[in-house]
């Protein structure tokens, strides 16, 4: 790590291929004995090369917008195995999914359905739909934030919509009924939650059914939680045990959306610590990367190991709070955090940082945001570089100052 640091500078995101594969092949394996899609949350890491070496496994894709799409695509998955979500697809995403022929749209409100209809019509291409049913269960996600299953968030479709809404689709020669949805959260470590979907999803297929609109496949959303500190992750295996055979009875096929769990825990960031800072009060770990690069400490509370790289840091151990530079009190990458102190120069690696890390890095502050590696059968290969201050202020333009226009009319 402390190699790829120097060779790459720091912050840097460091991605294990076959860790990815390794989960990406768990949950085949665990979901095993269904017809099964596993869309791959691209939201969690967007990078062409992690969507590359996925789409070559078998991978789909879950989209949230018209630039998923356009990655997805560019890294070779096929349009029929991409599914979009989202509350808020404008024609012009709606145009470029229905042209792609995708696996299934789902669709999130009455206005999007008449929307997609009308797009689908123009364009002479079947839109195949899917609803995104809002069950109404406040999920055990890791924040509030990330729960998107009970009524009062603007996920889905309330539960006594769906059935009028599948019936005006099925009526309509431009929509191709084919599944349907539901994504109650993320960082979900417990099965349970997905059995009381599972129920009210089933329960509605077969409603359709008796009217003589049959489903083709079940999407249950992703949201499976990875170990954070001392809490295990989600038991995929337990997971499947509870859907698969019920999804199969059912005679339906099965389409799962992790993010987190395929990329997490590949993912680390690497930072050097700049500073060591003593107020009297405190420690501060002032570091090179910070909340531009991995948000979820402070938005989400979110909890991630940090560790010397090196494995020689010797010293006391002392409670310290790893901050970045950004000028925000809420940036840090740690909090309250017992470790030997590092020294400045030190790398530290900050742990399960490949999901909603580099897709969720800004420019905040102008920073550059930093590079990428994948590292693969013992190589690193740079899979995004670092931005340059060029790229930093590419696409602004100064109008001429109303100052010159008057002194040239003069
Ligand atoms: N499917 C849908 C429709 C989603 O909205 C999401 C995540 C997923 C699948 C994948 O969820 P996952 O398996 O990765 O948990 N930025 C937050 C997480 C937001 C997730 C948004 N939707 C975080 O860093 O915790």
């Amino acid at each position: 790590m402390d190699a790829l640091a120097a060779r790459f500078g720091t912050p840097l995101f460091v991605y294990d291929a076959a860790l990815i594969e390794e989960r990406y092949q768990a949950l085949i394996s665990a979901f095993t004995g269904v017809d099964l899609l596993v869309a791959y949350s691209v939201k969690a890491n967007g990078n062409l090369a992690i969507l590359d070496r996925l789409a070559r496994l078998g991978a789909g894709a879950d989209i949230v917008s018209g630039g998923e799409l356009h990655r997805a695509m560019q890294a070779g998955i096929p349009g029929d195995r991409i599914v979009f979500a989202g509350v808020g697809k404008t024609v012009s995403e709606l145009r470029s999914a229905v042209a792609a022929r995708i696996h299934g749209f789902h669709v999130e409100s009455a206005g999007e359905l008449r929307a997609l209809e009308a797009v689908a019509a123009e364009m002479g291409i079947p839109a195949r739909v899917g609803l995104r049913v809002n069950p109404d269960i406040v999920s055990p996600a890791h924040h509030g934030y990330t729960q998107t299953g009970h009524a009062e968030t603007k996920f889905g479709i309330p539960v006594d919509q769906v059935l009028e809404l599948y019936r005006w689709a099925a009526s309509s020669p431009h929509m191709d009924i084919r599944g349907i949805d539901a994504h109650i959260g993320s960082g979900i470590l417990d099965p349970a939650p997905y059995g009381r979907v599972l129920d009210l999803l089933l329960e509605i297929a077969a409603q359709l059914a008796s009217e003589g609109i049959e489903l083709e496949y079940l999407d249950m959303g992703g949201g499976y939680g990875v170990p954070q500190g001392d809490e295990a992750g989600m038991p995929v295996e337990r997971l499947a045990e509870l859907v698969v055979p019920r999804v199969r009875e059912a005679g339906l096929g099965l389409v799962v959306e992790p993010g987190r769990y395929i990329v997490a825990e590949a993912g680390t960031l690497l930072t050097t610590v700049l500073y060591v800072k003593r107020t009297g009060e405190k420690t501060f770990v002032v570091t090179d990367g910070g909340m531009t690069e991995l948000i979820r400490p402070s938005l989400y509370a979110g909890f991630h190991r940090v560790e010397p790289t090196s494995g020689t840091a010797s010293g006391d151990e002392e409670r310290v709070d790893v901050v970045g530079p950004i000028c925000e009190t809420g940036d840090f990458l740690a909090l309250d955090r017992r470790m030997t102190v590092p020294s400045p120069g030190d790398v530290l690696a900050v742990r399960t940082a490949g999901a909603y890390g580099s897709s969720m890095a800004s420019n905040y502050n102008s920073r550059l945001r930093p590079a990428e590696v994948l590292v693969e059968d013992g190589r690193a290969h740079l899979v995004r570089r670092r931005e340059t201050l060029e790229d930093l202020t590419r696409g602004e333009t100064i109008p001429p100052s109303p100052e010159d226009t008057t002194k040239k009319q003069a």
